[in-house]
Order: structure tokens, then C-alpha cells, then sequence
């Protein structure tokens, strides 16, 4: 083929995919409502160690966290819709699930290091809930942990001369005190779902 077409032609199997995808991520449960949570192939790995920064400029690893279940969520704080509608939705579960959000810690992480700074983070998540703590750190330290997670992002810079935009896969990970994945969520989560799909795993972790 020629170089345009054959362009043209992996262009078309990409969006293919990724319709899949999305129709595979949001596809109804037996019951007809979709699934709060979101099944992985088995042995897909997510998570890790980390290094990072937290809001109050202290630097933090995921020993620092150790022990604890964590709700992780990638994004930054120039998102005009997805992030502040999702950190909303984890801040509704926090307050539904009561006593048993203290056993949690919501991470909000940046994809956007270059602007969301500790205090930029601190001022955002604070809007919030005061219990989500928001982690930044070097643009290394940033792609090395959104590889660790599979997390997909990439700068949009607009020709109009605008700021810039953050394109970015959005999904919470459950992870366990352990740090391995206890549940994956898509964006559309209700507040709801996620408090009981947490409340279960935690649950059964007494
Ligand atoms: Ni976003």
C-alpha cells in the first residue's frame, strides 16, 4: 500500500479497536444495568513503586502509603470536565461509605506536572473533598508511574494559541493494602456503584 492509504487504513483499524474497547467497557451486566466495575485479562499487571511529590511538598513513595487500600485516579487540574466530575463522584463515595473512608486514601495524580505544582494540587483537591490528597512530581517521575498503570496521556496544544489541553485515559484503581488492583472503574462510575463495589472488597477485608 501506499504510505497514505496504508496511514489511512491503520488510522480506521485504530478507531475500530477503540470502538471495541469502549463497547467491551461499557457493555450492560447481566442484569441490563452496566458493571461497576471492569474486568482485566488475567496476569495484566497494574501498579507498582512509585516516587512522587504530594501537596504539601513532601516527597512520597508507595511505602508511604503502605498498608493502606488507595482509590487512584490520573488527571490535572485544568480539566475542563471529566476530572472535576470524577473527583466529585469520589468525593459522593467517600461520603457514602461512611466510617469505612478512613481506611482509604484517594490519590489524585497529575498527568500535567508542568502546571499542577503541590499548591495548585493542594488548592484543587481541597475544592473537593479534604481527604483526597493530590500527587505530582517530575515529568520522569510522572511517566514512570502512568506507564506502571497503563495510563494514557499526551499533550493538545491548540493552533489558536490557547493553553494547552491534556488528553487522558480516566479510570480508578482500587488497589489493595497490598498494592495490587482490587477493582478497576470506568469515568461513567455512579457514586453510588463505587461506594458499594468498595464497601463489598473492603468487606471482605475486615
Ligand atoms: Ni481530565
Amino acid at each position: 500500500m501506499k504510505a497514505p492509504l496504508r496511514l489511512a487504513f491503520s488510522g480506521a483499524l485504530i478507531l475500530l479497536v477503540l470502538a471495541g474497547a469502549i463497547l467491551w467497557l461499557t457493555r450492560p451486566g447481566p442484569g441490563g444495568a452496566p458493571d461497576a466495575a471492569i474486568a482485566l485479562p488475567a496476569g495484566t499487571r497494574i501498579g507498582g513503586p512509585f516516587t512522587l511529590i504530594d501537596d504539601q511538598n513532601r516527597p512520597v513513595t508507595d511505602e508511604t502509603y503502605h498498608g493502606r487500600w488507595l482509590l487512584i485516579y490520573f488527571g490535572y487540574t485544568f480539566c475542563p470536565d471529566v476530572c472535576p466530575t470524577t473527583l466529585q463522584t469520589i468525593a459522593n463515595a467517600l461520603d457514602r461509605l461512611g466510617k469505612t473512608s478512613a481506611r482509604i486514601t484517594p490519590l489524585f495524580i497529575t498527568v500535567d506536572p508542568a502546571r499542577d505544582t503541590p499548591s495548585v494540587m493542594a488548592r484543587y483537591v481541597r475544592q473537593f473533598d479534604s481527604r483526597i490528597v493530590g500527587l505530582t512530581g517530575s515529568e520522569p517521575q510522572i511517566a514512570a508511574i502512568a506507564k506502571a498503570y497503563r495510563v494514557y496521556y499526551a499533550k493538545e496544544t491548540p493552533k489558536d494559541g490557547t493553553a494547552y489541553t491534556m488528553d487522558h485515559s480516566s479510570f480508578l484503581y482500587l488497589m489493595d493494602p497490598k498494592g495490587g488492583l482490587a477493582a478497576l472503574f470506568g469515568p461513567q462510575v455512579t457514586a453510588a456503584e463505587l461506594a458499594a463495589a468498595i464497601g463489598q472488597k473492603l468487606g471482605q477485608d475486615k
